[in-house]
């Protein structure tokens, strides 16, 4: 039976939907997927010609709001800057939208509960990036895990920075930072992996505090280095070192340890390239090739489009998103203060095994019976 075609509507118009969004859109598109973009706004109003030069004649609107209430959208796209996320998202849920918003879905803890709630009530699905669940190492890992074959989880440890942008003045500016841009990585593959966190404390700060950003130089104002001590229960605790202050590293993207073994990713998290597997029984160390080295961080959307089309509820869930932002704002809150704070929410772990293949007693928490 042919699915009938998801017509996107993109709000912001800027370094990520020129380049990734757009090459993930045309890959669906060679697929056979039946997407079209319908729609765009930027606040820029110079922007409309890239919506057009890339899907042709379309609805744009310098108001992001006319994308969002257009019959002609069922899904939208918000890749504006972080401070902008949670007002759109809200704006396109209450237009009985779907919506996929870059991460994080919101700056704030409170706006992110409404949007959470709102999910619930809404007629659309609300799938916040990162999509890092989906790539098939992410997968592979995760079912060796819950498998037992490196024992009990017993610590871990992930690392995500760069040099930082040299665009976009808002990366540096309050409501940006590292930790909305990177360390979401890392928090969301953990607390993927691990379970939800009890308790969180970190060291952050600003450690280069002027930058030349569009040419210009500035004052950043937005913390562009942590280190973030999660604390998942029963002593199982992971470091997260994340910042706008690496170059370069040749460590592992994520590193579990096991009463029986490691297991660790390389390359990145929204960039895989493979994994090895430390087991004392094998003796030495495995290397698993990456399956997938085209996998593209974007898959997101070819997932929400799929579970649209086939009436299927995402892996990626709004309470997933909600408790990795509570993880970062209270690691915030905690570098300013130097406190331990609770994180409260909870959410359902992703398990990609099959229903017989379980093996929950190698779990800090059982996804069953969350
Ligand atoms: N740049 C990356 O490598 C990368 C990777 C993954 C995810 N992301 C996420 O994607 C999002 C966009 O990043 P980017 O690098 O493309 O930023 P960008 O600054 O290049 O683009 C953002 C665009 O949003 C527009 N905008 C801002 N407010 C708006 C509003 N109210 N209505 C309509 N348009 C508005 C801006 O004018 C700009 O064109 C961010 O949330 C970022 O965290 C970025």
């Amino acid at each position: 039976m042919a699915q009938s075609t998801v017509r996107i509507g993109i709000v912001g118009c800027g370094s990520v939907m020129r380049g990734p969004y757009t090459n993930q859109i045309k890959r669906m598109l060679a697929a056979g997927s039946a997407i079209e973009v319908t729609a765009a706004s930027d606040v820029d109003p110079l922007r409309r010609s890239i919506a057009e030069e890339r899907f042709g004649e379309i609805l744009f609107s310098t108001n992001y709001r006319e994308v969002v209430e257009s019959p002609d959208v069922d899904l939208v796209l918000v890749l504006t800057s972080m401070q902008q996320h949670g007002e759109i998202t809200r704006a396109a849920l209450e237009a009985g939208k779907h919506v996929l918003v870059e991460k994080p879905m919101s700056t704030s803890l409170s706006e992110a509960a409404e949007l959470v709630e709102l999910s619930k009530r809404s007629k659309g699905l609300l799938v916040p990036a990162p999509h890092v669940v989906l790539s098939p190492t992410f997968q592979e890992m995760s079912r060796r895990i819950h498998r037992g074959e490196i024992g009990q989880v017993l610590q871990a440890r992930a690392i995500y920075g760069w040099n930082g942008p040299s665009w976009g003045k808002w990366f540096y500016s309050p409501g940006g930072g590292s930790m909305f841009d990177l360390g979401v990585y890392n928090v969301t593959s953990l607390t993927a992996l691990l379970g939800p966190a009890q308790r969180v404390t970190a060291m952050t700060g600003i450690a280069r505090p002027e930058r030349i950003v569009d040419g210009e130089p500035m004052q950043v104002k937005a913390e562009d280095t942590a280190h973030i001590l999660i604390d998942f229960g029963r002593d199982v605790f992971a470091v997260v070192t994340t910042g706008f202050t690496m170059q370069r590293y040749r460590c592992p993207a994520i590193e579990i340890y096991g009463s029986e073994g490691t297991i660790q990713m390389l390359g990145d998290d929204w960039d895989p390239e493979g994994f090895e597997l430390w087991r004392n029984d094998v003796g030495a160390w495995q290397l698993f090739d990456e399956t997938r080295p085209d996998w593209p961080w974007t898959d997101g959307l070819r997932h929400m489009v799929e579970c649209i089309q086939h009436g299927q509820r995402p892996i990626i869930t709004p309470e997933h998103g909600y408790h990795v932002l509570e993880i970062m704002l209270k690691a915030g809150e905690a570098g300013r203060t130097g406190q331990a704070l609770p994180i409260e929410s909870r959410f359902t772990p992703p398990s990609f095994l099959a229903a017989n293949e379980r093996v929950a007693a190698h779990l800090i928490h059982d996804p069953d019976n969350q």
